[in-house]
């Protein structure tokens, strides 16, 4: 027949497909199930919990082999309860908690929190605002402990009014500005990069010079970092690789059900460009 039954296929959902991380991860993930044989069927669910339960019951319902899921609305108490008791293997990505019983991988984000805040406290800078999403996931409140033990540790005070919520989006960037220019913050630790080059934009549009009267430090090294004027200056996570690295896990399983769970424990790194100043 037409069929092949040793094809696997794997249902993903993510947050969202304008992200260039999404994109990125994806272009991994891609790549590395074609040399596998196997398929992936890609949702973006907007971190909507309703639309990814329909998601995760839809792929159930269709047999595939098994779901990775990043950046999920769903906590992980309820993905196990979900897909545990049918057996379906699954990859949890981007949900930094660690009670899973699937397999999962983790980045090290509090440790990037860190490194953006010392290196813009390193730069001089003792007023540092911080822009996070209005509803952040677990994965961006380690971002945020990480800058503010950072800032204890270097004798700064926390101040809450230093933290910006706003939509995880380039117009949300764009959006925080004015608020920002109102704190008169030195310097900004985004944390992610789109909505770091929404807010230069909004920055320059308020003629706000980036990095001559305020530093900006972005989350994700994303391709487009290097493509805005300034150059962002960045937490990098190799992303690429780490969509290479879900598949790797995910086949693993599928191949060998009764391995242990996995856990790959991603480390990041600060990626120098233009946007920061040296007070
Ligand atoms: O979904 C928000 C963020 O989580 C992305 O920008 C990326 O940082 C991911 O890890």
């Amino acid at each position: 027949s037409m069929i092949n039954h040793s094809m696997k296929t794997v249902g993903i959902i993510v947050p969202n497909l304008v992200n260039p991380f999404f994109s990125t991860f994806l272009r991994g993930i891609q790549s590395a199930m074609y040399e596998s044989e196997c398929v992936p069927i890609i949702l973006s669910a907007d971190h909507n919990e309703t639309l990814e339960r329909y998601y995760l019951k839809t792929f159930i319902e269709r047999g595939v082999d098994g779901v990775i899921i990043a950046g999920s609305a769903i906590e992980n108490k309820g993905i196990k309860d979900l897909l545990q008791p049918i057996h379906i293997s699954y990859l949890l990505f981007d949900q930094a908690d660690p009670i899973s019983g699937g397999d999962q991988i983790i980045v090290n984000d509090e440790h990037g929190g860190e490194l953006a805040t010392s290196h813009l406290i390193h730069a001089g800078h003792r007023k540092i605002a911080v822009v996070i999403p209005e509803q952040p996931s677990q994965n961006v409140k380690l971002r945020l402990a990480g800058y503010r033990h950072t800032l204890e540790q270097n004798q700064i005070s926390f101040d809450p009014k230093l933290i910006f919520p706003t939509g995880l989006s380039k117009m949300g960037g764009r959006q925080i500005a004015a608020d920002i220019i109102k704190s008169k913050a030195t310097a900004v630790f985004s944390t992610n990069d789109e909505m770091a080059i929404g807010l230069i934009r909004g920055l320059q549009e308020a003629d706000v010079r980036v990095p001559e009267d305020v530093s900006v430090v972005g989350y994700d090294d994303i391709d487009l970092d290097d493509y805005v004027t300034p150059r962002l200056t960045t937490i990098h996570q190799p992303i690429y690789d780490m969509g290479v690295w879900a598949c790797q896990m995910i086949m693993s399983r599928l191949s060998t059900p009764e391995l242990s769970p996995q856990l790959k424990m991603v480390d990041v790194s600060l990626k120098e460009r233009n946007s920061v100043k040296r007070l």
